[in-house]
């Protein structure tokens, strides 16, 4: 299949949580972030083609997913939404990038009419939820032969389990959130068998104030 090169990028807590509990935005754990980790977030970004959240983490944290804290191009934002159900004043519907907000055939069509009176792109890919195997084609054709996944944790899942991820990036938060229904950096249901785990391979880390950065690449089976 020909498909971007996916990154997943995250700040994930030494227990592994993205938040500090189910339905909390991550933006307050993020505040813990220094200027340099920003900076190190913020070139990724400036770097690839695409970035994706899911629409939860959209509803959730209202995050830009633009380029601010170094100099550089936006990504083309996109948004798995499988019912289109987006605020409309959401910060990733900003003229400040281009976004592509991809439902599918059960997202009424008065929403998809809104959204794209807002000068946005809707895909619709799939019946229930986002099929990925058909968009990431789709976005590969349309240009972006690279992207970056910032979440959240069942979209890491949808992409985790299905192969697409070729590398992982995370930053590491310098606390313990504890909490058995807190999401973790990858959430579904679990491989559940030694056999089929995503296995990585570590290619660089460093410290940045006081967050560890690790890069992972994914061993190919
Ligand atoms: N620390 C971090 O780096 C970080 C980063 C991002 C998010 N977060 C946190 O993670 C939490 C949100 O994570 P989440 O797992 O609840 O949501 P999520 O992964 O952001 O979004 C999941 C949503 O995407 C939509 N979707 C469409 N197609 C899908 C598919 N094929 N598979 C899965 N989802 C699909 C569904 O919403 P529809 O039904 O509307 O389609 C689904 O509920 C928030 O608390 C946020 O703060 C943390």
């Amino acid at each position: 299949m020909n498909r971007p090169y996916i990154l997943i990028v995250s700040e994930v807590t030494l227990d592994g949580k993205l938040t500090l509990y189910r339905g909390a935005s991550s933006k307050e754990l993020m505040s813990l972030m220094t200027e340099n980790v920003y900076k190190y977030l913020h070139s990724i970004r400036a770097q690839v083609d695409g970035i994706m959240v899911g629409c939860e983490t959209v509803r959730t944290d209202d995050p830009s997913l633009t380029v601010r804290y170094v100099p550089g191009k936006n990504p083309i934002r996109i948004i798995p939404c499988s019912t289109a159900n987006i605020p409309l004043n959401a910060s990733v519907l900003s003229k400040e990038a281009p976004t592509i907000v991809v439902s599918t055939k059960r997202a009424p069509q008065e929403r998809i009419k809104k959204i794209k009176a807002l000068g946005i792109e809707v895909l619709v890919v799939g019946e229930e939820l986002v099929e990925f195997e058909l968009l990431l084609p789709l976005l590969y054709e349309k240009g972006i032969k690279t992207l970056m996944v910032e979440g959240g944790s069942s979209i890491n899942w949808e992409l985790t389990k299905k192969g697409y991820v070729d590398e992982i990036r995370i930053i590491h938060l310098p606390v313990v959130v504890g909490g058995e229904n807190v999401p973790t950096f990858v959430g579904g249901e679990g491989f559940k068998s030694l056999k089929k785990l995503l296995y990585l391979e570590i290619k660089n880390y460093f410290v940045l104030d006081n967050f560890l950065i690790t890069e992972w690449k994914v061993k190919k089976k």
